[in-house]
């Protein structure tokens, strides 16, 4: 159930000329849940992402095919897929992040509460062996409700005694990217270099984008931000209905177009380092938009985990909102803009100046996060 790989000796060759990244240090990524609908396309944004020596593909049913595949694509990293419970352990063994897409996601209809059932038992399984096997791994969670699922894992890590607050995160990721595709359509400002903080939790009215701190500034009026507000917040739904009981929203979470990223893919075709350089920064500048807090990088899990990576090279400014054990406000977890280092949280920064209407917005987010972060600690606790 374990392949490695192999890449040629040409690009990786030059890469390795070229690419200071490629003797970073080494780094085990654990997918689990690999095998999903966002497991898989984040499997390949992890393959191709330079900073990983070893990533390590673990699910339930389908890992082998998927580990098998990816590892063929000649990047750094040497891959791995552990199929069942009894393969979790030396799958998650000696990991420096873990990544948890694992559970079931939302069909037309469902909130993201409705998936709590199921998936809080996954998350709690999955992060008691986390606590045996790499008590020391960042763990950022995806899978939902995330507002729950992040006080499950606190809580099952502070029962197995390797609690470290500043190293569990909920992925809220995606509301960022929304907020700012959105808020470009309708101001007609570029996307590229754009920065919108989302803040508050990853559920509907819980998330809260607060486009009074967008920059570049537009003049956007209430009604405007009113109804970017309510599409940020409802992105998931937008995307689980169209796609009508067939999924939900796997490739934005996962997918990217990024400078090293694109570089990996045209590299074997013009066997030219210096023109696929050069064609990357043409299509990232001109096209991608792949600008986030910190600079040009990945989209959703894939950026986050790339950020996290980072901190933990001790790469300075690495800046991300991301869903944390908090003190800003009165609630226990709340997402915010937080920098990464090499501890993982190393700082998590207050709300800044706030609208009217953001101020009513975090208000009456309040009530509804708070229930679900107490209905996560309930149940991590009750059996
Ligand atoms: P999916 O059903 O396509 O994939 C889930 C995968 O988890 C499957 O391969 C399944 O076999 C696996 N799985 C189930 N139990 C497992 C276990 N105990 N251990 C390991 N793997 C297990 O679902 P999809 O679309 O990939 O979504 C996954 C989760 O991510 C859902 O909870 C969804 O709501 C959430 N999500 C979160 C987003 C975010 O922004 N945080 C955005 C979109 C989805």
């Amino acid at each position: 159930s374990s392949s490695s790989s192999s890449s040629t000796y040409s690009s990786s060759h030059l890469l390795r000329r070229f690419h200071s990244s490629e003797s970073s240090p080494d780094r085990k990524v654990a997918v689990l849940g690999a095998a999903g609908g966002i497991g898989q396309p984040l499997s390949l944004l992890m393959k191709l992402n330079p900073l990983v020596s070893k990533l390590s593909l673990y699910d339930i049913a389908g890992t082998p095919g998927v580990a098998a595949d990816v590892s063929h694509i000649n990047t750094r990293s040497e891959v791995a897929g552990f199929m069942g419970d009894d393969q979790l352990g030396q799958a998650l063994e000696g990991s420096d992040v873990v990544i948890i897409p694992a559970g079931v996601p939302r069909k037309p209809g469902m909130t993201r509460d409705d998936l709590f059932n199921i998936n809080a038992g996954i998350v709690k399984s999955l992060c008691t062996a986390i606590a045996k096997y790499c008590p020391n791994a960042l763990v950022t969670m995806i899978s939902n409700p995330v507002n729950s699922t992040v006080p499950i894992a606190a809580e099952v890590f502070k029962k197995a005694g390797t609690y470290d607050e500043k190293k569990l995160f909920g992925v809220t990721t995606l509301d960022v990217v929304r907020a700012k595709t959105f808020y470009a359509g309708k101001a007609k400002v570029p996307v590229a270099g754009l920065n919108v903080p989302v803040v508050g939790g990853h559920a509907g009215i819980t998330i809260l984008p607060l486009f009074s701190q967008a920059t570049p500034k537009s003049n956007l009026s209430d009604e405007e931000i009113t109804a970017l507000t309510k599409r940020t917040q409802d992105g998931g739904t937008e995307v689980v209905e169209a796609k009508a009981g067939k999924g939900s929203a796997t490739l934005s979470m996962a997918i990217s177009v990024a400078k090293e990223r694109v570089w990996l893919f045209l590299d074997p075709l013009l066997q030219s380092v210096r023109i696929g350089y050069k064609l990357t920064k043409f299509l990232f500048y001109s096209s991608c938009g792949g600008h986030h807090l910190h600079g040009p990088t990945l989209y959703a899990g894939a950026i986050f985990a790339d950020a996290c990576l980072k901190g933990l090279n001790g790469v300075p400014d690495i800046v991300e909102c991301t869903f944390v054990q908090s003190t800003i406000t009165e609630l226990p977890f709340f997402a915010s803009k937080v920098k990464l280092g090499k501890n993982g949280v190393e700082e998590i920064y207050g709300l800044g100046p706030l609208s009217d209407f953001e101020k009513q917005g975090l208000e009456s987010l309040k009530p509804e996060l708070l229930a679900s972060i107490e209905k996560g600690i309930k149940f991590a606790n009750q059996s």
